[in-house]
């Protein structure tokens, strides 16, 4: 049994079809990766996933269950966490309290039944942000400020982490870190789903991947068959053939 299944999803926004028909899955300790081209419906994918888009067709479900129609909070309670394409801190609280509140918010959804012992300033450390704990938000680098929204969504101590374009805004270092602490926090054993367009990051840190185009799933399987897959090749460059990976990794990234 897969930490998440999504099957047969369908969205439509009046006549656009963000979604057609998706299905995939993700494993706890492992990294997916949800790539494609812009406008395939990553983020419409994350938004059923979380419960903040209603999906026309289709269902979810998260360890073992089926939770399509449960509410955003009830999906976090169970331990779901999202980062958002748009940065989400409140710019006028400091780093610290940013997680701390995230840390509360989640033991107020949480109550008796998951307490969240977060210990914050940890917290810090361990995503490398502790030297700015106590700047304001809205006067952090993006990069940090990537991080910081890191920070926030495992102050709930989820397991299932849903990553929205993490390394926008980090830059070649940062990025390396990034996918170094990744491999870490799911080697830990959590399950972590990634929306991506860094394609050297995608390739080097996912263990799975699914591609999405129109919004169907075109390809699914680990970095090096996607890599070599002429439907996914054919989705970024406009055509099939005599494409090598150099081409698809300049073209997608
Ligand atoms: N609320 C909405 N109302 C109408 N159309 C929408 C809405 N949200 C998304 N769409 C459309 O659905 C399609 C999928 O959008 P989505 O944001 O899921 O793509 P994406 O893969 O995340 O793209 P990107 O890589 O640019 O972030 C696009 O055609 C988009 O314009
Ligand atoms: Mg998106």
């Amino acid at each position: 049994m897969s930490l998440l299944e999504v099957e047969d999803v369908v969205v439509r926004f009046g006549g656009v079809t963000a979604v057609d028909h998706a299905g995939f899955t993700a494993e706890a300790g492992r990294i997916t990766g949800l790539i494609g081209p812009n406008g395939a419906g990553k983020t419409t994918c994350f938004n059923v996933i979380t419960g903040l888009q209603k999906p026309n067709h289709g269902t979810v479900r998260f360890d073992g269950r089926a939770i399509t129609r449960l509410p955003v909070h009830r999906r976090s309670r169970r331990g779901m966490g999202r980062t958002f394409q748009r940065l989400e801190a409140f710019g006028s609280l400091t780093v610290r309290d940013n997680v701390r509140v995230a840390r509360d918010i989640h033991r107020g959804i949480a109550g008796l039944v998951r307490p969240v012992g977060t210990d914050v300033d940890g917290l810090l450390e361990r995503v490398g942000i502790a030297a700015y704990a106590d700047e304001r938000a809205d006067s952090i680098p993006t990069g940090v400020a990537r991080l910081l929204e890191l920070a926030r969504c495992l102050a709930g101590q989820p397991k299932l982490l849903l990553l929205d374009e993490p390394s926008s805004g980090l830059d070649e270092s940062e990025t390396q870190a990034f996918g170094e602490l990744l491999a870490e926090l799911a080697a830990e054993g959590r399950g972590i789903v990634m929306v991506e367009h860094d394609m050297e990051l995608v390739m080097s840190v996912c263990d799975d991947l699914h591609v999405l185009d129109f919004g169907k799933v075109i390809a699914s399987g680990p970095p090096a068959v996607i890599r070599a897959d002429p439907a996914v090749q054919k989705a970024y460059l406009g055509y099939a053939d005599e494409s090598d990976d150099t081409q698809v990794l300049e073209a997608i990234s």
